[in-house]
């Protein structure tokens, strides 16, 4: 595997400033769901970093559940996408307050699905928090109650993100140099 240094373009969002934001947003969704049964929901696997990080700026008692997804249906019918679930909640969602964690919301059908389906389960209320947003490439429309950052429509990499399953390990949220990335075989 090849050391990220030989296609890292630049750092987008470096350790400090996402250590910075993250806790912001603990302390707004802390003041936000003062008294009330909050359920941290952790989409898999590039929403883990940043679930962790949150979890330790909240201030309120909270549980947390994951799920995993993949995508179906692709080329001419991207547009209607929906999600398939891989892996489904080992709680029940009904009667509590669901915040949806997700690492970044891009055309936005992972996302959508995902609401679509919880809130079939009657839970109290249901919002989203996601630490980047590339909002240039939404197809969706899904409303957003936590956003981290808003980035340009390119390809980026760590702090929970993959490249082929790689590299989520990184401090940092960096761009990647398409000539220069090779996928592993
Ligand atoms: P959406 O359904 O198009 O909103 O896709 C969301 C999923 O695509 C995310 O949860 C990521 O797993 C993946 N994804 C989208 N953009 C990037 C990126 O720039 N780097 C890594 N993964 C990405
Ligand atoms: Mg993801």
């Amino acid at each position: 595997m090849n050391q990220y240094e030989t296609f890292l373009e630049d750092i987008l969002i470096d350790e400090n400033t996402l250590r910075q934001r993250i806790r912001e947003l603990g302390e707004e969704i802390s003041a936000d769901y003062q008294g009330k049964q909050l359920m941290l929901v952790c989409i898999l696997r590039g929403g883990v970093l940043f679930l962790t990080d949150l979890m330790r700026a909240l201030t309120l008692p909270h549980t947390i559940d994951f799920m995993a997804v993949s995508s179906y249906g692709t080329g001419a019918r991207e547009s209607s996408r929906q999600v398939r679930i891989t892996l489904d909640l080992q709680m029940s969602v009904e009667g509590r307050d669901v915040l949806l964690v997700e690492d970044i919301i891009d055309s936005g059908h992972t996302i959508a699905s995902v609401l679509e389906l919880l809130r079939t389960r009657n839970p109290s209320s249901l919002k989203v928090c996601t630490l980047l947003d590339k909002f240039e490439r939404r197809e969706a429309e899904v409303p957003i109650d936590y956003s981290g950052f808003k980035i340009p429509n390119k390809f980026v990499f760590g702090y929970g993100l993959d490249l082929d399953e790689y590299y989520r390990n990184l401090p940092f949220v960096g761009v990647v140099k398409p000539d220069k990335y090779v996928p592993p075989d």
